[in-house]
Formats: C-alpha cells, sequence, structure tokens
C-alpha cells in the first residue's frame, strides 16, 4: 500500500504557517528537502511533515520570547524617561491653533508613538480632543485615527491635522485680505455697525438671540455673523473646516463667559472691531502653521475623525497603539463650557451633554442620577471589550489619566482603569507617574488641585 504523502500546500496548512515561509525554510536548509514525484513537485511524508511542524512550533516559542523581551527592554526604557518635560515648547505646528481643556502636552504621545509603534502603523486615539494625538502621528509618519463624541473636538482635530494645498493657501489669504479690509473700514454708527460706509452683510445666521444677549455685545454678534457668513461663502470644504475652528478659537475671548473653564459672565470691554481683528490674528498664525506641517507630512498617510460615542462603539477599524488622554470623572463639564461655540458652530450641545462621560454634571447630580466610581468604571469595561476587536494583539494602549475626587472620595483613576482592562483581556504593563505643570492643565478649581497624573500602559492579551 502507497504511504501517504504531502504537498508543500498540506505541510504548511499542518504548520501553521504560510506557505512562502516554508518554501523559505526549504531554501535556506532550516527543514529538509522532501523527494519529489513524477510531476517534479515536492511530495513530503507523514514523518518529514511532523518535523516541520515540531520546527514551525520552536520558531513561533522562540519569536514569542524575542518579542517578550524587546517589550520588556522598551518598557523599562519607557519607566526610565523623564516625563515631566518642563522646559518642552508645546504649540509647535498647529498645536497652539484653538484651547482646549485638559490637552496633553504633545510630548507624551510624541514618545509613546516613537516607542510602541513602527512608520505605517495606525495611531488611534480614542478620546482624541482637539487632535494632540493625531497631529503627533503624522509627522511621525503613521496613519491616524481619532474618535470623541463632542463634534468641536472633531472639528478642532480637523483643522489642526489639515494640510494645505497652493490654492487653498491662496484662498485662505484671499479669505484673510477680505477681513482685513473690514475691519480697517469698521465704524459703528447709530447702534449699527458699517464697514466702507456700508451696513454689514449679515442679515446672516446667528444663535438664539436670548443667548446672543446674554453672552456678548451686540457689535460682537454683528461681527461674529459677518465672519461666519464670509466663512461659508469659500467654496474649499476643507479650508471652511479649517477657519471655522479659527473662528470658534476667539469666541470664548470676545464672549463675556469668563474662561474656558469658568461658565460665569464677566464684561470684558470689547470694543468694535476688536472680534475681526482677533479671527485675523488667528489666521495669520494658523495659516502658516498648516503650511509648515504640509511640507511634513505625506500624502501617503491618512488621519481618520469620528464624532461618535465611545459607548455607541464605532467602527474604526484596526489599529496598532492607542494613545489617549481619557475625561477624569468630575474634573469638568466640556458641553457647558463649549456651550457658546457649539451653537454658534450650529451644533447640538444637548446630543452631547447625554453622551459625555466623566461630566462634573453627572457627577454632582443630585439623587439616585448621580453618577459614581463604579459609573465610569462599568463605561470603561465597555470601553475596553470594544477595543478588543480593534486593536491588534499583543498591542499597547496608552491612558494618561490622573485622580479625581467624586463625592468627597479621592479616587485612583488609574487603578480603576486598570482593574476594568484586566477583566477584559488586558494586562497591564506599566503605571509611569509624571508631575504636572499648573500653567499646562486646566481643570475645574472646586475639585482640587490635581499635581500628578499616571501613563497607564496596557497590552492586549492574545
Ligand atoms: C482629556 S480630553 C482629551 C484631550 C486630548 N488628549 C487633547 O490633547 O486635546 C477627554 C475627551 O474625551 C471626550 N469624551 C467624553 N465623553 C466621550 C464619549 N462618550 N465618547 C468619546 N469621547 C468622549 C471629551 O469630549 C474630551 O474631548
Amino acid at each position: 500500500m502507497q504511504a501517504e504523502q504531502l504537498s508543500t500546500q498540506e505541510v504548511a496548512d499542518l504548520a501553521g504557517v504560510h506557505k512562502d515561509t516554508l518554501l523559505r525554510w526549504l531554501r535556506d536548509g532550516a527543514v529538509s528537502e522532501p523527494a519529489r514525484d513524477g510531476r517534479g513537485w515536492r511530495s513530503f511524508s507523514v514523518a518529514e511533515a511532523g518535523a516541520i511542524t515540531r520546527f514551525a512550533k520552536e520558531r513561533a516559542c522562540a519569536d514569542v520570547a524575542a518579542s517578550t523581551e524587546a517589550a520588556d527592554l522598551t518598557i523599562e526604557k519607557l519607566n526610565g524617561l523623564d516625563w515631566d518635560f518642563h522646559a518642552a515648547k508645546t504649540n509647535y505646528l498647529t498645536h497652539g491653533l484653538h484651547p482646549y481643556p485638559a490637552k496633553f502636552i504633545p510630548q507624551i504621545p510624541n514618545a509613546l508613538i516613537q516607542e510602541l509603534s513602527s512608520v505605517g502603523d495606525t495611531i488611534a486615539d480614542i478620546f482624541c480632543g482637539s487632535g494632540t494625538t493625531l497631529l503627533e502621528a503624522l509627522q511621525l509618519k503613521r496613519n491616524a485615527v481619532g474618535v470623541d463624541a463632542n463634534p468641536l473636538a472633531a472639528l478642532i482635530s480637523k483643522a489642526k491635522t489639515t494640510t494645505l494645498s497652493n490654492r487653498q493657501i491662496e484662498m485662505a489669504l484671499r479669505h484673510r485680505d477680505e477681513c482685513l479690509h473690514i475691519s480697517r473700514t469698521i465704524r459703528p454708527r447709530e447702534g449699527n455697525l458699517f464697514y466702507d460706509g456700508k451696513p454689514f452683510l449679515s442679515a446672516a445666521w446667528r444663535p438664539d438671540a436670548d443667548m446672543c444677549e446674554f453672552w456678548f455685545e451686540p457689535h460682537v454678534v454683528e461681527e461674529l455673523a459677518e465672519i461666519r457668513l464670509r466663512m461659508s461663502l469659500i467654496s474649499d470644504e476643507k479650508l471652511r473646516i479649517f477657519c471655522s475652528a479659527l473662528l470658534s478659537a476667539i469666541i470664548v475671548a470676545v464672549s463675556k463667559q469668563d474662561s474656558d473653564t469658568r461658565y460665569v459672565r464677566r464684561d470684558k470691554q470689547i470694543q468694535p472691531g476688536d472680534t475681526i481683528r482677533r479671527y485675523i490674528s488667528q489666521l495669520d498664525s494658523a495659516i502658516p502653521a498648516a503650511v509648515e506641517l504640509s511640507d511634513i507630512v505625506e500624502d501617503r498617510f491618512s488621519c481618520r475623525i469620528y464624532n461618535e460615542s465611545l459607548l455607541d462603539a464605532p467602527k474604526i477599524g484596526p489599529c496598532d497603539l492607542v494613545v489617549c488622554s481619557p475625561p477624569y470623572p468630575n474634573a469638568y463639564s466640556y458641553h457647558l463650557y463649549h456651550r457658546t461655540r457649539m451653537l454658534w458652530l450650529g451644533y447640538d450641545p444637548e446630543k452631547f451633554k447625554k453622551e459625555e462621560i466623566g461630566s462634573h454634571r453627572k457627577y454632582s447630580a443630585k439623587g439616585s442620577n448621580r453618577a459614581t466610581a463604579e459609573t465610569f468604571k462599568r463605561e470603561f469595561r465597555f470601553i475596553f471589550t470594544w477595543l478588543r476587536t480593534y486593536l491588534k494583539d499583543r498591542k499597547y494602549a496608552c491612558f494618561v489619566i490622573g485622580d479625581s475626587t467624586i463625592n468627597g472620595e479621592r479616587i485612583d483613576n488609574a487603578a480603576l482603569l486598570a482593574e476594568a482592562a484586566s477583566q477584559v483581556g488586558f494586562q497591564e504593563c506599566a503605571r509611569i507617574s509624571r508631575e504636572l505643570q499648573a500653567t499646562k492643565k486646566s481643570f475645574n478649581p472646586k475639585i482640587g488641585k490635581i499635581r500628578k497624573e499616571n501613563i497607564l500602559i496596557l497590552q492586549k492579551a492574545r
């Protein structure tokens, strides 16, 4: 009786390797060549196939050991870095295009991306905020994916990662000149604003009148509506998005809202013409920054941004590394402090208010609706389970987070995240503590000073 013989493909399947890998091993002499059949094709005996399967197993174990050793060395290196970055410049490229509360300094994602990924990989920031990680990923020759439930965050992230063609730069400069002409000839007359002796064009759209009256001087409303109208006439969509973020950037400064982290009224003595001049100065710093970015970022790298809640499990596609800074529970209410900006841009703050994780409003609510540390942990168990679908095996997810105070109790958020992650198949590799610079992150002062934060590095188990 003829003994069973196997083809190259059958042996490769048995050994669990690609046929090309087996052919390479045969070529290199790593495994023995079998006899050939009448057609000249390789014909393996069962014993030869068994030997190759054993070789493949040993090789896989050695590969895992080598990659574990390399990973240990990387984590050791990350542990040894100075993460405080006291003297670092943080506003390079388009990083300073728009203020954003609790944004992290670009040096943090930069170091994590360099150490934990390779050129061409896809880096995700699942709480992308103003797009710090996304911009760093692009300039380090990686693809970027961002998710944020805040529509303003998605807008800023898009603007910060915008590269401009020569045609778009010319259009941006024409728009700037148009605004400059208005600012030079602007005059208040009988309660109305005129430029060039003519009334403003803006029979234009403006948000709810009560909101405008409460938060803005009447001439500021006129100028914002005029800028918005001029901007809407820009035919290029990418440039329109870019300019919308620049308009958003000035709104709190020209409103009566005290600051990005205080939703109380204060008169700021904004004069006619100040609003449009501030917008021009945004254009003057943002256009050269975007031009500089356009020289650095290669077309082959992409940036996708999803304006969705993570609790709705968005479909983001596979990624090689996650670098993010989640909301600290009870620290901030983005939907509230971004409200005037959102209304001017035509977004719905109510939708985001419901979706926002960690908002001060949810953690200070009265009665049984009040969120607790357990709410935060449950939400993160869901997020880690969702993330397992998209983060590749053995890849890393980094979370930059400090403590917070909930109902008078100090909560170690890094420990809480590590526990939630470990319940759904992530392993903690490192927890690095770093000092926060007082000037670099702003939180609601009511919840107390946050001086330290942790960089939690998790690895997805196979
Ligand atoms: C600390 S900030 C991130 C800042 C960001 N690292 C940066 O540098 O700008 C946290 C972000 O989580 C977002 N967020 C809150 N709830 C969310 C949800 N349900 N889904 C997605 N993002 C959410 C907030 O809108 C906020 O932008």
